[in-house]
C-alpha cells in the first residue's frame, strides 16, 4: 500500500508561506503510518521555480526551499524508516526546468553548441515554429522561441507541457549519464525509489508534421532508447541491497515497461478512468491484469478531479475504493482519498495556480480542485493545516472532513479506510489469492479472492436498487451503517461466504 504525499498541500509547519512543507509531514506522519500503508510516495521536492509545483526541476540534487532543507528531508526519511514505512520520491525525467542550468547554458551556447544537444531545438519557418503540434497541457503550443547571444530571435525549443518545461533529447549520452548521478545520489541516501514521471515520454519525434497532438509522436517501440533508459535504470535499482523499487506513470501500454527489466510497478489507470459503471470498471480491471505486470491500483491523484465528485458522492468513492484494495497487486492513496474530500470546483479564479489555466488561455481551470490543503482541525478554514491563509482557500464545507472529526467517529471515512487498510494486511486471499469474476451483470461487481481454505468474497453494487447478499460474514462495509441481508446502491462489502 502506498500514499500519496503533495507536499505543498499536506501540513505547513515551517515558513509562514500557506505552502506545505517538510517539517509538516514530519508532524503529520502519525496520521499516515496510523492508516497503516507500506511506502509514501512524495509528489516533488526538488529545486524548482515550481511553475507544474516541482515537475519542473532546475536542481535534481537539492530540496526546493519552499518544502525546507535537505536536513529536514534526512529527518523525514530516518523517521519514515522508524516507523517501518519505505519513501519513494518523484522523478521527472522528460523535462527539466527552464531554469536548470543545463537549459540555461544551452540557450546561452546558442545554434549548433554542444550543450543544445541536450534538449530539443529546432529552427522555425520563417517566423512560424517548426510544427503546428499541440501540447498535453490543455492544448498549448509545444514550441517556444529563444533569444540567440547576439539579441536577434532565434530557435525554437520542444514541450510537451508548459514552456518552463523544456523536453530532454535523451538521444544524447550525457542525459543519461547526468540522471544516473541523481538515482544514485538518492538510493545512496538510503531513498526507497521512485515515482517515474511520464516514464514512457522520453522517446519522440518532434519533426513530424503529419499529426496533431503532442501525444502522438511519442515512440513506445521496444528496444528504443526510453526503453534502453529504464533497463539501465533498473540495473542501478537492482544493485542495492535495500531493494529500492519503482512506479512509473505510463498511461500508455504499461505492459511494455514493465517486467523484470524495466519498472517493477506501474499504475493501473484504468481503473481511474473508468468511471461509475460496472462495465467499464470490469473491462479496466481486466485490462490492467491483462497486461501481467504488477499494477498501482489508483482512483485518485493529484492530476485528477477527486473520485468523491467525480464519480457522483463519497458514497461511491468508498466503495470503489473498497474494490480497488481487494484487487491483486499494489494500491494507493492520495492524501484526502481518505477523508472522503470532495473536489473544490469553484476555487476563485484569482487563485488558480495550475500552468494549464494561463497555457490555455484561461479556459481550462487546471487542477488545482483536487489540491486544496487538507483540513487537519477545527472548525474554519486554514483547519490546522497553516497559521495563515493557505495556498489555495479551503471551502468553510472542509469542516465536515477534518481529521480530527473523522478519528472520533467509528464510520467515518477514515475510520473505514483504516479498518479496510488493516484488514487487507491479515487477509492471506489479498495477498496472494488469484480473483474471479463472479458475476457479469450491470448493476454490480463481484468477484472472489481465494487461497486455501480463505475466501473472500468482494460486492460492490453500481445499480439504484438494493441487491441481496448471501449469507456469511460482512467483514468490512463502505457504508457507515449496515442493513443486514441487502447490499444498498453506491456500497461495497468484503463477504466470508458461510
Ligand atoms: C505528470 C504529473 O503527474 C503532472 O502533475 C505533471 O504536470 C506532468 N506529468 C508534467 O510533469
Amino acid at each position: 500500500m502506498f500514499y500519496q504525499v503533495y507536499p505543498r498541500s499536506f501540513a505547513c509547519a515551517e515558513n509562514p508561506d500557506g505552502v506545505g512543507d517538510l517539517r509538516g509531514v514530519i508532524n503529520r506522519l502519525d496520521h499516515i503510518v496510523g492508516l497503516g500503508v507500506d511506502a509514501i510516495w512524495l509528489s516533488p521536492l526538488f529545486s524548482s521555480p515550481q511553475v507544474d509545483h516541482g515537475y519542473d526541476v532546475s536542481d535534481y540534487f537539492t530540496i526546493d526551499p519552499t518544502f525546507g532543507t535537505m536536513a529536514d528531508f534526512d529527518e523525514l526519511l530516518d523517521a519514515v524508516h522508524a516507523n517501518g514505512l519505505r519513501l519513494l520520491l518523484d522523478l521527472v525525467p522528460n523535462h527539466t526546468s527552464d531554469q536548470h542550468d543545463w537549459f540555461r547554458t544551452a540557450v546561452a551556447a546558442g545554434r549548433g553548441s554542444r550543450q543544445r544537444e541536450r534538449y530539443l531545438f529546432r529552427d522555425g519557418r520563417g517566423d512560424l515554429p517548426p510544427t503546428d503540434v499541440v501540447g498535453s497541457f490543455s492544448g498549448a503550443p509545444v514550441w517556444t522561441r529563444v533569444r540567440e547571444p547576439d539579441g536577434s530571435p532565434g530557435q525554437w525549443y520542444f514541450h510537451l507541457f508548459s514552456a518552463e518545461q523544456p523536453d530532454l533529447n535523451w538521444s544524447d549520452p550525457s542525459v543519461l549519464e547526468g540522471f544516473e548521478r541523481v538515482w544514485r545520489h538518492w538510493l545512496d541516501k538510503g531513498v526507497d525509489g521512485f515515482r517515474v514521471d511520464v516514464a514512457d515520454h522520453l522517446t519522440k519525434d518532434v519533426d513530424r508534421t503529419d499529426v496533431r497532438e503532442g501525444n502522438s509522436l511519442l515512440d513506445h517501440e521496444p528496444g528504443n532508447r526510453t526503453h534502453q533508459v529504464w533497463q539501465a535504470f533498473r540495473a542501478v535499482l537492482d544493485g542495492y541491497r535495500h531493494e529500492p523499487t519503482a512506479i512509473g506513470e505510463i498511461w500508455s501500454d504499461a505492459a511494455l515497461y514493465s517486467g523484470a527489466r524495466e519498472f517493477p510497478l506501474t499504475f493501473g489507470f484504468p481503473l481511474l478512468q473508468a468511471g461509475w459503471d460496472s462495465v467499464a470498471v470490469r473491462g479496466a480491471i481486466d485490462e490492467v491484469l491483462g497486461r501481467g505486470v504488477s499494477p498501482v491500483w489508483v482512483i485518485d491523484n493529484h492530476d485528477t478531479a477527486r473520485s468523491a465528485t467525480r464519480l457522483g458522492s463519497v458514497a461511491r468513492s468508498r466503495a470503489l475504493t473498497m474494490v480497488m484494495l481487494a484487487l491483486p497487486g499494489a494500491a494507493c492513496i492520495y492524501q484526502g482519498q481518505e477523508l472522503g474530500l470532495p473536489n473544490v470546483d469553484d476555487l476563485p479564479e484569482e487563485v488558480l495556480a495550475d500552468p494549464i489555466w494561463e497555457g490555455s488561455g484561461r479556459a481550462d481551470r487546471g487542477r488545482d480542485g483536487c489540491r486544496v490543503p487538507i483540513p487537519w482541525s477545527g472548525t474554519d478554514p486554514p483547519f490546522g493545516f497553516s497559521l495563515v491563509p493557505p495556498w489555495l482557500p479551503q471551502p468553510p464545507g472542509f469542516r465536515e472532513y477534518t481529521v480530527q472529526g473523522q478519528t472520533r467517529s467509528p464510520s467515518s471515512t477514515l475510520s473505514l479506510t483504516r479498518d479496510w487498510v488493516h484488514l487487507r494486511r491479515q487477509l492471506p486471499e489479498l495477498h496472494a489469492g488469484p480473483m474471479v469474476w463472479l458475476d457479469d451483470r450491470p448493476d454490480r461487481l463481484h468477484f472472489s479472492r481465494q487461497v486455501g481454505d480463505h475466501r473472500l468474497e468482494v460486492l460492490a453494487n453500481l445499480g439504484d436498487r438494493p441487491i441481496p447478499l448471501a449469507t456469511g460474514e460482512v467483514l468490512a462495509h463502505s457504508a457507515p451503517v449496515v442493513v443486514d441481508g441487502v447490499l444498498p446502491p453506491d456500497t461495497a462489502v468484503w463477504l466470508r461466504p458461510e
